[in-house]
């Protein structure tokens, strides 16, 4: 992979940063991944919330969280009465990276490099979008954010103030939540990630 330290351009608008990262080869990821899946939304959201990683149907559609972890979480926004649509929705990294199992696709976490690369185009992100509240789901996407590696469940649920003054709220990844196999247990875990996405509306009112 290229190792690149100083931006090459400065993009200035979202669009032209989208289309810089459409031809992204700061890391391996590119090869294998259908296309670059960039962060939607207005770009004066007042959310940001950033996932972890394309999954196999974000991967072929070009959108983030359309796919069933996308289900879990708009299911989330709806009851707390959130519209997807007036959210700046993205990912740490911006390519599916998985590996092949006879003609399924797996899913594979991102290292710490591949999201240290990447936050090259996430951190442009939230210099443009400016979001009052960041939403981190999941340990890669706080990660990606803060370089912290906290338990989740030391962080989840509370404000946390940055550097930068922005308010960043974490919780965890409605993947992770798919992957339960007990079937109480998942709902229980699903109950609290709504209740932590009602936090997040009631935040930004
Ligand atoms: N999981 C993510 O983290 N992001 C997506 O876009 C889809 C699934």
């Amino acid at each position: 992979a290229r190792v690149q330290t100083e931006p090459a351009t400065e993009a200035g608008t979202i669009d032209a940063l989208r289309q810089n990262a459409r031809h992204c080869t700061r890391c391996d990821l590119y090869c294998r991944a259908t296309q670059t899946v960039f962060g939607e939304g207005p770009v004066d959201a007042q959310i940001m919330v950033v996932g972890e990683q394309p999954g196999d149907q974000e991967d072929l559609a070009g959108r983030p969280f359309i796919g069933p972890a996308g289900r879990v979480f708009h299911d989330a926004l709806a009851r707390a009465g959130l519209d997807r649509r007036a959210l700046y929705v993205t990912n740490a990294v911006k390519h599916f990276k998985y590996e092949p199992r006879g003609k399924r696709r797996i899913h594979q976490r991102p290292n710490m490099t591949e999201v240290q690369h990447c936050r090259w185009w996430l951190t442009q992100e939230i210099d443009i979008v400016k979001p009052r509240l960041i939403v981190a789901m999941g340990a890669t996407a706080l990660f990606s954010l803060t370089d912290r590696k906290d338990r989740l469940e030391d962080v989840r649920g509370q404000p946390i103030i940055m550097d930068d003054a922005r308010h960043l709220f974490v919780t965890v990844h409605p993947s992770y939540l798919l992957r339960i196999p007990d079937e109480i247990k998942r709902n229980e875990a699903v109950a609290r990630f709504r209740e932590d996405i009602s936090r997040v509306a009631r935040l930004v009112v």
